[in-house]
């Protein structure tokens, strides 16, 4: 008898397992479940090339809308999955349908940590994790918008960027006392502060946010230490939190993340889980986390595709980011830690360079800045866990592919 592969979410953890369980010629029937009225879709350009009106929406989607019903993949858009019943092994959804699984894959993602604060339900402010959310800030932006961006992170930043390229007047207000501190160095941090500032950002770090002000719309973002930035339109990019609350309400074991093992199997012989969502261990790391990466999701769908089929192949892989702000594309392989030594490649002045991170001499993580030879050669190394001599990586005239 043919299984039944129920997939939750459908985002790029979920569109990359259905379409990975076709490639690997699974004949049975695939059902994909996502909240969203979109198929599944790539979220690095919503805050980039989408929000900057430089693409159609159609240019994200993973696959175009006909590959689903071509593939035989019930995609049920618009619906939540509102319960798991592992026993039964069934997913209650919304609309009050029931269906029974084989096999159950968890991709659920994260949603955007919100701002419990006075005045966060006044309207113009706004979240980017969506479609949608792009279109919504999109459409009220204007050259002559005043934009506070509650965030220095990934989402502050690229839509720092698109929105005073389009005019706007742009402040950033950073909690912490220092830009994409999450990611980068200290030194990475300053360059992108200067190149902000340099293209017309205004940028407020050490930063609270206390409360938001104004008559039904936002006039105001008022800070802890007294400042306040006039504005018309605010964005929070204040980070993410996994979804995970189906898991846990069926029993799986959670900690930050959907716990799972190098298989991405769950707690449940039957749920697997893949993407933002999981607590994954990494032999390469030699530890378990919780990544918020295309990487990620990409990679251990595949693992959970080959293990729901009974291929199992471990994921170990180095993770790998990037980020698009102006003319700089900042690719970041590894993950670096506060204390570890750091070596500079090529003239930060150049906008093209290099800052490796060594941990106990090891070439453990790199952000390269317009720099893709050292993006590309760089993975391997990593996942060696080499160590090289500090004073050989700071000379960039030598490849690091030789090194
Ligand atoms: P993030 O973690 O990158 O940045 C959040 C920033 O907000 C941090 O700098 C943090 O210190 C700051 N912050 C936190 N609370 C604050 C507060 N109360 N007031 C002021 N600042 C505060 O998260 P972000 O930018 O929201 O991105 C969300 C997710 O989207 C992440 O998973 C990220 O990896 C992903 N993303 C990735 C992109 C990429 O790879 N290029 C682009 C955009 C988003």
């Amino acid at each position: 008898m043919s299984e039944t592969i129920v997939i939750i979410g459908a985002g790029h953890a979920g569109g990359q397992a259905a379409t990975t369980l076709r490639q690997k010629g699974f004949e049975g029937r695939i059902i994909m479940i996502g909240d969203e009225p979109y198929v599944p879709y790539e979220r690095p350009p919503l805050s980039k090339a989408l929000l900057a009106g430089d693409i159609e929406v159609e240019r994200t989607y993973l696959k175009k809308p006909n590959w689903y019903e071509d593939k035989d993949v019930e995609l049920r858009t618009n619906t939540r999955a509102t319960s798991v019943d592992p026993a039964a092994k069934s997913v209650t959804l919304d609309d009050g349908a029931v269906l029974s699984y084989d096999k159950l894959l968890l991709a659920t993602g994260t949603r955007v940590r919100t701002l419990d604060l006075p005045g966060a339900d006044l309207d113009n402010i706004f979240y980017l994790r969506a479609i949608d959310d792009t279109f919504a800030i999109k459409d009220r932006l204007t050259p002559s918008s005043r934009l506070v961006i509650v965030g220095g992170g990934y989402i502050g930043l690229e839509v720092a960027a698109v929105a005073v390229k389009m005019g706007c007047t742009v402040t950033v207000v950073e909690g912490l006392d220092r830009v994409m501190s999450r990611v980068v160095c200290p030194e990475v941090s300053a360059f992108y502060n200067d190149v902000h500032t340099q293209a017309g950002v205004d940028i407020k770090t050490g930063m609270g946010v206390s409360a938001f002000e104004g008559n039904g719309k936002v006039e105001k973002v008022v800070c802890a230490d007294g400042n306040a930035f006039d504005a018309d339109i605010v964005v929070i990019g204040v980070g993410v939190v996994p979804n995970v609350e189906l898991a846990e309400e069926c029993g799986l074991v959670v900690d930050n993340g959907i716990v799972v093992d190098e298989f991405a199997a769950t707690s449940d012989p039957s749920i697997w889980a893949a993407g933002d969502c999981t607590n994954h261990p990494n032999s390469l790391l030699g530890r378990r986390l919780r990544l918020e990466s295309v990487q990620n999701a990409v990679d251990q769908a595949k693992t959970a595709v080959g293990s729901m089929l009974g291929e199992p192949k471990e994921y170990a892989e180095v993770p790998w980011f990037w980020s698009d702000q102006y003319d700089l594309k900042l690719q970041i392989v590894g993950l670096s830690e506060p204390g570890d030594e750091v070596v500079v490649r090529g003239d930060p002045a150049d906008r093209k360079f290099s800052i490796i991170y060594l941990r106990d001499g090891v070439f453990t993580a790199i952000n390269t800045i317009n720099n893709v030879k050292d993006f590309m050669a760089s993975k391997k190394i990593i996942a060696a866990g080499r160590k090289i001599d500090p004073a050989l990586l700071a000379d960039a005239e030598t490849p690091l592919k030789e090194l």
